[in-house]
């Protein structure tokens, strides 16, 4: 029986028609089509997605790209409705759980430098930018930063 709480698991092929019509609302200008996500939830062992799933939606998503002692977010997100509830964390805490026991001593992402909530996510979880890429997301002339947190005991978290 449901108890209504969203809860974390494997994205499945089931997923996939809720994770691109998500996908289209939060990343207007680069959202991955259902033939991306199709291709990305095939390309195991190397990625690895979860979404939370509230009783009747995907509420959110995350990825992993498995690089050996570095792991890569290759998305995030959380719908518009669950916001500011912990959900982003316990997602971000999921992927870092599961890099950290495939071996990594780190993990990276990138981010719009214009995008306050996900940098305060990330930068409260103990993420530090290594890198600019300026004016890398068009149309905008937006920076994208690449941060990075060690999964070294002790570190992390701010
Ligand atoms: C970024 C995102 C995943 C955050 O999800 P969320 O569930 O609202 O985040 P949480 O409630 O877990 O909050 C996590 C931290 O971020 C901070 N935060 C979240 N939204 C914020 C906002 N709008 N402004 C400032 N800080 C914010 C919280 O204060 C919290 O910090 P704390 O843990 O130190 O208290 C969500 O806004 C989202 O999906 N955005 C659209 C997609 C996106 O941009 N993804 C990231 C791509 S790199």
């Amino acid at each position: 029986m449901s108890t209504g709480t969203p809860a974390l698991r494997e994205a499945r092929w089931f997923d996939v028609p809720a994770l691109a019509d998500l996908d289209a609302e939060l990343f207007p200008h680069d959202a991955w089509p259902e033939s991306t996500w199709w291709a990305e939830l095939a390309a195991r062992p190397r990625r690895e997605y979860v979404v939370l799933a509230g009783p009747r939606a995907v509420l959110g998503y995350g990825g992993l790209d498995h690089g050996g002692e570095v792991a890569d977010v290759m998305t995030l997100a959380v719908a518009p409705s669950g916001r500011g509830r912990g959900w982003g964390r316990v997602l971000l805490d999921e992927l870092e759980r599961r890099a950290r026991s495939r071996g990594a001593a780190s993990v990276m992402l990138e981010v719009r430098a214009d995008n306050a909530p996900a940098l305060a996510l990330y930068e409260h979880g103990g993420y530090a930018v290594v890198r600019t890429r300026s004016r890398y997301y068009q149309p905008g002339d937006v920076d994208a930063l690449v941060l990075r947190t060690s999964l070294a005991e002790g570190a992390g978290r701010a």
